[in-house]
């Protein structure tokens, strides 16, 4: 009898630890909309993400374009980075032949002949159909360049540069909108103090002028991960009514700056550690946002996190400087937690650019000569693209952990919305390697009467897509799922994405 008593505990053991139980209770839409700028990219001189990227043989590459168009990017950061604070833009413009050759000394002391500039990005985002975010130079540029740019960029009247874009065949304002004053100004881009910084912002920002028809959303240079003195002394020193944004970048790693490790060949562990590296992004957000609410309780100032993902070790035979790296179904988890998050806090986050869209660190595209392939973080982007502009739908997880050695982190992330048709989509995320969940989901309401889905996943976490195979890790239709009255019952596979449509 004991016997039996016993086995029936070893069995019921051994089934809770092979299928777990998750709960996700979703309460009504919010008033709260997940602003679509979140899904925003980034583009900078750096490698191959420009030249012998986006633009090759002079030209602006129309598969990507296209690429970028079917997930509705909805804005994308440039000139850098880095390079954005010793970039200076009239070296940009006018005929090719005379364009200033100048050196790319950030990024592998590489000749930069200036062929893409300010008329070259711009149409590049009137082809996707994207916002442009320009970051200023401050470290190496003075108020007098920018104020220079902007009035060339915005203004619609009769003046030297005005007449000068003209000449450069664009008679109409290019009414940008978002302005980054400076980048990493705590590092690359002038190594200053939070307090010399929030002068000079205020120097600067003084001179960027709001042209008839344009206002300046104007970006303050943010806190490097979790320092929270940068937020602090920026928001106290620069009035809120300055400012349209402030910044944050944080970038995933797995050990560390110096254990980066490779892109495709990495074990459990490392597995385990980037993706508990990437949850951070919560905390940060809910922390710096804090001190943001001290400042400025009604909530107009937006969280930029304009750098973020997973950075790892160059591929090898490729220019370490160049930071190209392969990107696995790992990465694509930890794209899909990020933009969790950031739908999960979307009263604060206003937009976002993963670093960077092709060919540098977290990309959504590899080009290599004149093909092309998409990445499993692409897929993601593709996935979720639904909550752009949807209207956010708070959650409640209760969530089985993936434990590795003695560490653990929450299995199942999620996130929710509502679009503008009455349309709710439902993001999920497992991020155990090995157990399939089971997430049982309590909705506030039983009328979706069709529900369909998708799935990204992988037999291996670092399954990447290559040029010989670049369909490995791509969307497939999901339907293990079923409905139940005002439940929900999802069978997560390990290690997988998949994103609910109720309607
Ligand atoms: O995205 C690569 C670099 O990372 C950017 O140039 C810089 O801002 C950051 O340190």
């Amino acid at each position: 009898m004991k016997k039996i008593k016993l086995l029936t505990v070893f069995f019921i053991f051994v089934e809770i630890s092979l299928c777990q139980h998750a709960k996700i209770e979703l309460d009504g839409a919010s008033t709260i909309i997940i602003n679509k700028n979140i899904y925003g990219h980034f583009a900078e001189h750096l490698g191959r993400c420009i030249y012998d990227g986006f633009y090759k043989d002079g030209k602006i590459r129309m598969d990507i374009v296209n690429a970028l168009k079917k997930i509705h990017v909805p804005i994308l950061r440039w000139p850098g980075g880095c390079f954005a604070d010793q970039y200076h833009w009239k070296d940009g413009i006018g005929n090719k032949k005379n364009r200033l050759v100048t050196v790319n000394t950030t990024w592998g002391m590489i000749t930069e002949d200036n062929s893409f500039g300010t008329h070259e990005f711009l149409q590049l985002c009137e082809l996707i159909g994207c916002e442009p975010y320009i970051a200023g130079n401050v470290g190496t540029g003075t108020p007098q360049e920018m104020e220079n740019w902007i009035e060339y960029l915005n203004y619609d009247g009769n003046s030297t540069l005005a007449n000068l874009r003209n000449t450069n065949g664009h008679a109409q304002p290019f009414h940008v909108s978002y302005w980054g004053i400076g980048n990493e100004s705590w590092g690359c881009g002038g190594e200053m103090t939070a307090e010399y910084y929030s002068n000079q912002y205020k120097r600067y920002a003084s001179f960027c002028m709001d042209y008839p028809g344009t206002t300046l959303k104007k970006i303050v240079s943010g806190a490097n991960g979790d320092d929270y003195n940068w937020t602090e002394t920026c928001m106290k020193n620069i009035p809120t009514e300055d400012m349209w944004g402030i910044g944050l970048h944080y970038y995933t790693l797995t050990d560390g700056w110096n254990h980066k490790g490779s892109a495709t060949n990495f074990s459990e562990e490392q597995y385990f550690n980037s993706l508990k590296n990437c949850l951070r992004m919560k905390e940060l957000i809910e922390k710096h946002s804090a001190i943001l609410d001290k400042y400025d309780p009604s909530k107009k100032v937006a969280l930029v996190v304009d750098e973020w993902g997973i950075w790892k070790d160059a591929e090898s035979g490729t220019n370490p400087a160049f930071l190209y790296q392969q990107n696995s179904l790992r990465d694509a988890l930890i794209a899909a937690t990020t933009l969790n998050i950031f739908n999960n806090h979307c009263e604060r986050v206003k937009m976002a650019n993963l670093a960077q869209t092709v060919n540098v660190l977290q990309a959504l595209i590899l080009t290599s000569g004149d093909t092309m392939l998409l990445t499993p973080t692409y897929y993601v982007f593709d996935l979720f693209k639904v909550h752009q502009n949807s209207k956010w739908i708070p959650i409640k997880i209760a969530s089985p952990n993936y434990t590795y050695n003695d560490q653990s982190i929450p299995a199942i992330n999620a996130s929710a919305s509502v679009d503008i048709n009455g349309v709710a989509h439902i993001s999920l995320v497992n991020l155990d390697s090995k157990k399939n969940i089971a997430v049982s989901i309590e909705m506030s309401e039983s009328q979706y009467k069709n529900i369909t889905a998708q799935v990204l996943t992988s037999e291996k976490f670092n399954d990447v897509n290559t040029f010989s195979n670049p369909n490995k890790v791509i969307i497939h239709s999901f339907t293990d799922f079923k409905k139940d009255g005002k439940t929900l019952s999802v069978n997560m596979p390990s290690k997988s994405i998949v994103v609910l449509e109720l309607k």
